[in-house]
């Protein structure tokens, strides 16, 4: 009999719906022998509203079956194509297809950890370039590719490591930025569950590049199976010499540790993550010194995020202009889009720079899940603009966002329908920065609660036009007067509400009882 291989996701999302329920159902199949099938165990290709997807092994291509439950299996595995929840060749799938997948182009179809999986699928390819290339000419082909970081600010990837190579000192470091702090981002833990040597590779060659021997990675506590993929690839990787003191047999070293993050959307910024990484409580600290210069311990520091640090093993392996030819203006490569919220097709789209909004929320979306009409979304994290349907034809590219007073940040869209009160929406941003301010600068720390305040009153119809022009007030108190950008860009999502949406906050005043 054929053994067929049966791929199931063991990554969070799909896990959060079952996917551990239909793996076990699978199990047991074969130990009763009804079949005769073997399992991987991949991260989520990203089709969130399909999970948990099966896929079975065909010699056309991988077929899928989702949404699965355990007691689907033993249906599917009888029937196969004919089973009511096949939807195709999961390549096929019009919402993968259409896709460019270079970051994810793994995620989803290898087994995590396996390194010659990852091989066999084309990693190593760029560190074994790197191995042979001069330190500036790996920055050189960063730069060249029009990398910029994906964590939020957009600043050039090439830029930071030629600062960090240029630098003398006795140590350098390179730190992954994983607290992926941002509403409806997922993006950073879906790789590092679903192509951890990725992440590991990109870490290594930024290691070459600007000269450091020690890297770390700072994962948000809230991801265990991150954090536990993580740690396994890092002892796998240690142990076949792609970390280490010989890296592929160089004579280089780069080690490397994983490190749980204290849980504080703040330890997302780079300063505080880096004394947070240093044991101390995560404060922000005044820049200059920039990080690049003066970071963990004191020594030049790389800071990148998830996705910048998994561009970069495909610059390298197929060449800077690969990477530069894909994308508009200075916005280039491929973008890992995550769509969530009251969305029907949630979930995560890679594609090159340039799409516009409304093909991400409608095309890919299929609009909401309430079937209520979409009436606003907000990208770039809780710090980003709500926008209305107006703004959809906006294509995804960091400046024709800023032009509009928008963010793509770290990519994340989130869908509202019709029922939404961006009054409310507003006084969460102000709540969300009292809750998460660090507490160092006065605008972020008493502002923020002043302005939740000021929204309550707004709410109750209480001197509504004197409320609001105090908002704006504090609005601009905020984000001229803070150290960083949780205080600095508070007012973005409070005033694009106002703006965009100004009849949510013509509040009348509630009619005494008699
Ligand atoms: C309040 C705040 C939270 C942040 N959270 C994150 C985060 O969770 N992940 C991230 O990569 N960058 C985050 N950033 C941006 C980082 O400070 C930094 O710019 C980034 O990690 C640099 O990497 P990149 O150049 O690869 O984007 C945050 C910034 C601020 C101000
Ligand atoms: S703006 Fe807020 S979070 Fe940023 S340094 Fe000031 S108090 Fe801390």
């Amino acid at each position: 009999m054929t053994i067929r291989c049966v791929y199931i996701p063991a990554d969070a999302a799909a896990l959060s719906v079952g996917a551990g329920d239909v793996a076990r159902a699978v199990e047991a199949e074969v130990a009763a022998g009804r079949a005769d099938v073997s399992i991987v165990r991949t991260g989520s290709r990203g089709l969130f509203w399909l999970e948990p997807l099966l896929e079975i092994e065909t010699p056309e291509g991988r077929l899928g079956f989702g949404p699965v439950t355990a007691e689907d299996v033993t249906g599917i595995l009888a029937a196969g194509a004919d089973h009511p929840l096949c939807v195709g060749l999961v390549e096929e799938i019009p919402w993968l297809k259409s896709q460019q997948r270079v970051t994810f182009a793994r995620c989803g179809v290898i087994d995590p950890l396996s390194l010659s999986d990852y091989e066999a699928h084309g990693g190593l390819k760029g560190l074994r370039r790197a191995l042979d290339m001069a330190p500036d000419d790996i920055v050189a082909a960063v730069t060249a590719s029009g990398l910029r970081g994906r964590g939020g600010a957009g600043f050039p990837t090439g830029i930071k490591w030629r600062t960090v190579a240029g630098a003398t000192a006795d140590r350098k470091y390179v730190v992954c930025n994983a607290d992926e702090g941002d509403s409806g981002t997922f993006a950073d833990r879906m790789l590092m569950e679903g192509d951890p040597f990725l992440l590991i590779e990109g870490m290594v060659i930024a290691g070459l590049a600007v000269g450091a021997t020690k890297g770390f990675v700072y994962v948000r506590s809230e991801y265990p199976h991150a954090f536990r993929k993580l740690r396994k690839a890092i002892g796998i990787a240690q142990a076949a010499g792609m970390l280490g003191r010989n890296i592929l047999g160089s004579g280089r070293r780069f080690d490397l540790e994983a490190r749980l993050g204290a849980g504080a959307y703040i330890c997302g910024e780079e300063t505080s993550l880096l004394e947070s990484l240093e044991g101390k409580r995560g404060q922000v600290r005044p820049k200059p010194p920039l990080p690049a210069l003066h970071g963990l311990f004191g020594r030049p520091t790389v800071v990148n995020n998830v996705l910048s640090l998994a561009a970069v093993p495909t610059i390298l392996a197929e060449g800077a202009e690969y990477y530069r030819d894909l994308g508009v203006g200075r916005s280039r490569g491929t973008m890992p889009i995550q769509l969530a919220g009251n969305v029907r097709r949630g979930g995560l789209i890679e594609r090159a720079f340039g799409l516009t909004l409304r093909e991400i929320v409608e095309d890919y979306g299929g609009g909401t899940r309430t079937g209520r009409p979409v009436r606003a979304v907000q990208v770039g994290g809780p710090l980003g603009a709500y926008w209305p349907t107006s703004l959809f034809d906006t294509p995804f590219d960091y400046e024709a966002f800023a032009s509009r007073g928008g963010m793509i940040g770290h990519g994340g869209v989130v869908v509202f329908d019709d029922s939404v009160d961006l009054l409310r929406q507003a006084r969460f941003a102000f709540a969300f920065c009292a809750f998460e301010s660090c507490g160092k600068c006065t605008p972020c720390r008493i502002g923020s609660t002043r302005g939740v305040e000021t929204m309550d009153r707004i709410a109750r119809g209480d001197r509504v036009a004197d409320n609001l022009a105090l908002v704006r007030d504090l609005c601009e108190v905020l984000r001229d007067g803070s150290l960083c950008a949780l205080g600095g860009l508070t007012h973005v999502p409070v005033l694009s509400a106002l703006d965009h949406f100004p009849e949510d906050f013509d509040r009348q005043p509630a009619v005494a009882a008699e």
